[in-house]
């Protein structure tokens, strides 16, 4: 939601947090700040916008009292309070010596504010984390905590509601930065005589890839030997070291005008190193197996939960679990789960899906059913993040870091992570023969080379893309696995062309949305294979002939050599032939091209679509 760095070492603290911000900007553009301590005093500076506007009041104000070498900085998702100057993080104590950033929702901060007011505190903003800064500022002023940061932290901490990471930094203590977490992600990177914490390791990447990964209700003292690490308690905690597996080339655009161009070209790489590994002996294996193969036998039942692009993953994943493992599955948004009362037991396995690893509803739609005795898998992009923490079993998308806020890369990984879960049931419950599950697993290991044959396309969907960018509406139909593609590419162009887009079910037009076609309009149509779904294809063709004969534009995504759609198709994109239950792997590319470069035509900023954030930490 928001993005979080904290600095000390031997570098201008200014520098190397700007730096980081820069990259941890995907997770939130509505405001920016930095606080720097420099010779006994503190420099704050924050501005509503993007990083760009506070590097203009920085070049504008001046940089002179911000040489220091320890500081931290924030990029700003708002929840409490507008996204104006005065809201923007750090904030600060009365004395204006002590300064926080968050990231999360403090949830008792209206009872800590009527108290704080009680006592003649004057706030001077309308967020939740102003709260944190007085308090602490307090406890570090007077009382059993006076003068010890760490332990002025912990006892605000122990107060607080919600989930939260906070970064405090004070006057008084330049050598030290200290950081809490509670459930909202917080790493700690080292390197040679300076420490990092930060909301994920692309901020700190380029200086190291030797990272810490916090626990839930920790507190970290960073200095420039090190860190120490206790709970909210003071009692030493334990904490996991790791190696970053990338580096900076993968957080950088490399030549590419937005990341998310980039991130679209990488998805044979994202998948094939998502795939690597998972077969063996020939067996399918997952990352962190908690659960064991009669544990797998004994589910009845399987819930995917998820949100955004990672639900419609789980759409993908229900014909394909379906098919391979005769076991019931019913794919539901995680925002909703926990609130219909879903009827849950050890019998069932709960797969939940999220790139980033800290999806509140995801996570919350984890806890619900891991408290009802379900087994929960993680299908997750972030290592050791809070949702793989608190799951079962855990597979790991292998798509590196995705900047760009609208999922592409991290999907297409989904999706054949998905099919490795499939495949993993399907083997433990004997559901496939051995020799069936590796001809499944051979097939997925061909799509990199496949997806590639789409993306040689990109010019051809390029140029379409602008003839569509003044378009009012775009309808996508798609049918079986045809049908979350439609809603994916739906979801692309609402979020980066701002366009009222939908996605249907291509049988259901005749329902009611066939009342929407309308001259011109352009209607994007996946097809299913002519030869997997003979059925499907040909009422398809029928469903197409009819908005056709009503004045739409037909854009159809077809397999290559598929003559019978050529007469009804106004536009034809062209994919290769790949078995059924695969083709979202290939027939979602040239809609994230399509809506991005719609996108782009119209003048939008394509990595940093309004509104939105690319992890959403609050329900
Ligand atoms: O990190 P997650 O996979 O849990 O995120 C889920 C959604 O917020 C995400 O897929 C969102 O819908 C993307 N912006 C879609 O492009």
């Amino acid at each position: 939601m928001c993005g979080i760095v904290g600095y000390v070492g031997h570098r201008p603290a200014l520098d190397v947090v700007l730096d980081g911000l820069r990259r941890l900007e995907y997770r939130g553009y509505d405001s920016a700040g930095v606080a720097v301590l420099d010779g006994g005093g503190l420099a704050v500076e924050r501005k509503a916008g993007r990083l760009a506007n506070l590097e203009a009041r920085l070049d504008e104000v001046g940089r002179d009292g911000f040489a220091g070498t320890s500081g931290m900085g924030h990029t700003r998702w708002a929840t409490h309070g507008a996204p104006i100057d005065r809201n923007s993080h750090p904030h600060r104590d009365t004395a204006e010596r002590l300064a926080v950033v968050h990231n999360g929702i403090i949830e008792n901060f209206a009872a800590l504010r009527a108290e704080l007011e009680a006592a003649g505190v004057e706030l001077t903003s309308d967020t939740d984390t102003e709260t944190v800064a007085h308090l602490v500022g307090q406890a570090y002023a007077a009382g059993e905590t006076a003068g010890d940061l760490p332990a002025s932290l912990r006892a605000v901490c122990r107060r607080l509601e919600g989930a939260f990471t906070l970064v405090v930094t004070h006057a008084d203590e330049p050598d030290q930065v200290v950081a809490a977490r509670r459930s909202s992600p917080l790493v700690v990177g080292l390197g040679e005589g300076e420490t990092f914490v930060a909301s994920d390791v692309s901020a700190f990447i380029e200086h190291t890839r030797e990272a810490v990964e916090l626990g839930q209700d920790q507190v970290v003292v960073i200095t420039r030997e090190g860190y120490t690490v206790t709970d909210f308690d003071g009692e030493p905690a334990e904490v996991k070291p790791f190696t970053v597996d990338w580096d900076l080339s993968a957080a950088e655009k490399g030549g590419h005008e937005y990341f998310m161009l980039k991130e679209i070209e990488e998805q044979p790489t994202a998948l094939a190193d998502t795939l690597r590994g998972h077969f063996a002996d020939g067996r399918i294996t997952l990352d962190e197996q908690r659960l064991s193969d009669q544990e797998l036998r004994d589910i009845d039942k399987v819930f995917v939960v998820a949100c955004g692009s990672a639900y419609h993953s789980g759409l993908v994943a229900k014909y394909a679990i379906e098919h391979w493992t005769r076991l019931p599955v019913e794919v539901e948004l995680a925002s909703e789960f926990r609130y219909r009362d879903p009827v849950l037991d050890r019998a069932t396995l709960v797969v939940a899906i999220s790139q980033s690893g800290e999806t509140a509803d995801t996570l919350e739609a984890v806890r619900h059913a891991r408290g009802q005795k379900a087994r929960v898998l993680a299908v997750c992009n972030t290592n050791g993040a809070q949702i793989p923490r608190e799951s079962d079993a855990v597979l790991y998308t292998h798509a590196g870091p995705e900047i760009g806020v609208a999922s592409t890369k991290a999907f297409l990984a989904q999706v054949a992570a998905n099919y490795l879960v499939g495949l993993a049931l399907a083997q433990a419950r004997g559901t496939k023969y051995p020799d069936e599950v590796a001809r499944e697993f051979h097939a997925l290991a061909a799509m990199p080379d496949a997806v590639r044959t789409v993306l040689e396309r990109t010019e051809q969907i390029k140029a379409l893309g602008r003839e569509l960018s003044d378009a009012k509406a775009v309808l996508f139909l798609g049918r079986h696995v045809g049908y979350p593609v439609a809603l994916e590419g739906a979801l692309k162009l609402k979020e980066l062309a701002y366009m009222h887009a939908e996605g249907f079910a291509a049988g259901e037009l005749k329902h009611g949305p066939i009342a929407l076609i309308e001259e011109g309009l352009p209607v994007v149509v996946v097809m299913p294979s002519p030869k997997g779904r003979a059925v499907l294809h040909s009422k398809l063709v029928s469903n197409i002939s009819e908005i056709q004969a009503r004045g739409a534009r037909t854009i159809v995504i077809a397999e290559e050599g598929d003559e019978t759609v050529r007469p009804f198709a106004d536009e034809l994109i062209e994919v290769p032939a790949v078995p059924t239950l695969l083709q979202p792997l290939v027939s979602t590319v040239p809609l994230q091209i399509l809506a991005a470069e719609i996108a782009r035509s119209r003048g939008y900023d394509v990595d940093k679509p309004r509104n939105l954030a690319k992890s959403v930490t609050v329900e």
